[in-house]
């Protein structure tokens, strides 16, 4: 009983802070993504996805390589096993000035970012949905009613530390930048905007959402699948599904640009493009190639790679010449190496000019000369102390030849072979 008068007596300061802060900072938050026009009609429903546990039962070897990758991982609940960041005394928190700490804290009901104004617990949110798979960081998102908000806190992995959310400001602290559906459509394979168009904070249903780039997210919702293969066990070929394989080069790249093609202007509701369709019937795409040195948002991997001679030049060249989606094979740089190796190699004559000065080691790495990493201008975290945020670091899809690396790499490998014949 007590307990319940001091937990009301708890909600009731805090909504008041909550109120307070959100009226404080509602003008600085201002979402600038509108919806132009929804459909009349919901091309692509909720109950039209059977989620990738259903998968397992056929297709189990790919599911068990799925739940590893970046993909799923993008977006998960806020269960212990998936937060980066550290909740132990001494590392849980963050402090932005003498007067304002936000700590990381473990409570029986779950994990909380707190607010402490001058040592007094301020406001007190829940990390419900985390975003990113940590490669380069995680931040987190807490539901307010059909809403959901980014938090201060996010994970930053370069540091192996808490920092501060990109672009977030440091006075005042704010704990309500609404997460947008455009947000979620690049993280997630569906979620439910129950809000009318133009309507902002934007309202989600709350159970109608399916983290994670799942598999239905490229092969198209598969309910549909799923119940007729169960009835139909015998029938060895696949129905009312979508096989990528099968695209023509536009819908392959169109699947992947949908969210690796930096800031597309969409001119209808999120999360109706399905795999197949053509992303021009969705969005404003901007044609202009991208500034190379300009990586963003947060990696325009299609747009840099459509500027590449080595995409211009050639006529079957996708992502999927290079990533296999199925599984996790970041940092395996050999393996890569060996899908440039399959164009440029000595019987198409287009291979590296640096072949015979670099030997035989070059076979291991072709890409940190040619695909270098740069940093990224959205993915900046300010870690505790620093003046200044620091940059993720993110892999160029501009394939060309890049002096300054190849003299930085050089170096190495002459050093490397030195000390080997000492
Ligand atoms: C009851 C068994 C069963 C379940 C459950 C099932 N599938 Fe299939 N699926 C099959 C069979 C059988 C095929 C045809 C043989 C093959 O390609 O493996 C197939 C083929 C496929 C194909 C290739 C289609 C093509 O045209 O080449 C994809 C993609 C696919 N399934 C995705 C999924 C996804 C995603 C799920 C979960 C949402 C799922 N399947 C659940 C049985 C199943
Ligand atoms: C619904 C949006 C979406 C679609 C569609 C999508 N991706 Fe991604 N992809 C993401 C997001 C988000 C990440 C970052 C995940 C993270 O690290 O949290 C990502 C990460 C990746 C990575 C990095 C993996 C790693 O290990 O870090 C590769 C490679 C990739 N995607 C390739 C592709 C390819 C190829 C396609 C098309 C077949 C594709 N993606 C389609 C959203 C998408
Ligand atoms: C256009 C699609 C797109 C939109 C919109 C988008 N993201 Fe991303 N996000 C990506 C991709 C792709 C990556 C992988 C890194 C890269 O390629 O730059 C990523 C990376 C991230 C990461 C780091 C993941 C990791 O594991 O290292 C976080 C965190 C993140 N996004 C959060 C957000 C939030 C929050 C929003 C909304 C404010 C958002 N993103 C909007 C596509 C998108
Ligand atoms: C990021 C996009 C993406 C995700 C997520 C994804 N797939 Fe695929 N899948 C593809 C592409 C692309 C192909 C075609 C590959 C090719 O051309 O060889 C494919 C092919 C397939 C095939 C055909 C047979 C094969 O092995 O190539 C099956 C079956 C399949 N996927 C099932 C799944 C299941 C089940 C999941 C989730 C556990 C899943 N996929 C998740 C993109 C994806
Ligand atoms: C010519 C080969 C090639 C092609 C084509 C290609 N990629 Fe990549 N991609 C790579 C390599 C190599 C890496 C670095 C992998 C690593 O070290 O883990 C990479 C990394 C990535 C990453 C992770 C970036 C980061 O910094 O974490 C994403 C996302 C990605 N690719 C998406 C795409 C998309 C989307 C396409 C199609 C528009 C594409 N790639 C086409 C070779 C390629
Ligand atoms: C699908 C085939 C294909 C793949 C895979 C491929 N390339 Fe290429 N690449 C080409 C073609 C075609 C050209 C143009 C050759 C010419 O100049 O005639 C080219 C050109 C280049 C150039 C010259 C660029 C310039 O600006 O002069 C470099 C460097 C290069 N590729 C590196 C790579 C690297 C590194 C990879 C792997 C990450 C890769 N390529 C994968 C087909 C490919
Ligand atoms: C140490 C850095 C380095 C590595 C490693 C490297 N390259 Fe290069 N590559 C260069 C430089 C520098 C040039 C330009 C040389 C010149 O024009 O004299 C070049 C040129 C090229 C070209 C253009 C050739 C032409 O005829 O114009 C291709 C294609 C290429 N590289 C592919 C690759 C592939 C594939 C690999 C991996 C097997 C690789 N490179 C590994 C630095 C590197």
């Amino acid at each position: 009983m007590k307990e319940i008068k001091k937990y009301s007596r708890y909600i009731i300061t805090i909504s008041i802070i909550v109120s307070f802060v959100f009226l404080f900072t509602k003008c600085i938050d201002k979402e600038k993504e509108k919806t132009v026009s929804a459909p009349p009609t919901t091309k692509v429903n909720f109950d039209e996805f059977a989620g990738s546990d259903a998968c397992i039962s056929c297709h189990k070897n790919i599911y068990n390589k799925h739940i590893l990758t970046a993909h799923y991982l993008t977006t998960r609940p806020a269960l212990e096993k998936y937060i980066k960041g550290s909740f132990e005394p001494g590392k849980n928190k963050y402090v932005y000035d003498s007067n304002m700490t936000v700590m990381m804290e473990k409570r029986d009901s779950g994990f909380f970012q707190v607010g402490y104004y001058q040592g007094i617990e301020r406001i007190t949110k829940r990390f419900d949905i985390i975003f990113g798979s940590a490669s380069k960081g995680q931040t987190y998102a807490t539901r307010f009613k059909n809403r959901i908000y980014q938090l201060p806190v996010s994970y930053f992995t370069a540091a192996k530390q808490w920092a501060n959310s990109p672009q977030f400001p440091t006075h005042p602290v704010i704990f309500n930048r609404p997460i947008t559906s455009r947000c979620l459509e690049c993280h997630s394979t569906f979620a439910q905007k129950i809000s009318a168009p133009g309507v902002e904070p934007e309202e989600f249903n709350r159970d109608h959402i399916i983290y994670g780039v799942d598999c239905e997210k490229c092969h198209g919702p598969a309910a549909k699948h799923v119940a007729f293969q169960t009835q139909n066990p015998t029938d060895t070929v696949g129905k009312y599904i979508i096989n990528p394989a099968k695209f023509t080069r536009e819908q392959k790249l169109d699947l992947c640009g949908l969210c690796h093609g930096g800031r597309l202007q969409k001119t209808t509701a999120s999360f109706q493009f399905t795999a197949g369709d053509k992303l021009t019937d969705y969005f404003n795409i901007d044609q202009t190639p991208p500034n190379p040195d300009s990586i963003d948002v947060h990696g325009n991997q299609f747009g840099l790679l459509r500027a590449s001679k080595c995409f211009k030049m050639s006529t079957t060249m996708t992502c999927i010449t290079c990533h296999n989606t199925h599984e996790n094979e970041r940092g395996q740089t050999a393996l890569f190496s060996q899908r440039c190796m399959s164009c440029h190699n000595d019987q198409t004559a287009h291979t590296c000019k640096m072949t015979a000065t670099i030997g035989n080691a070059i076979k291991q790495d072709c890409i940190n000369c040619h695909m270098p990493l740069k940093s990224s201008n959205s993915i900046t975290e300010l870690i505790a102390g620093q003046k200044n945020p620091t940059a993720a670091m993110i892999r160029s899809h501009f394939i060309a030849i890049y002096p300054d690396e190849t003299k930085k790499i050089m170096t190495t490998i002459i050093s490397h072979t030195k000390k080997n014949k000492h």
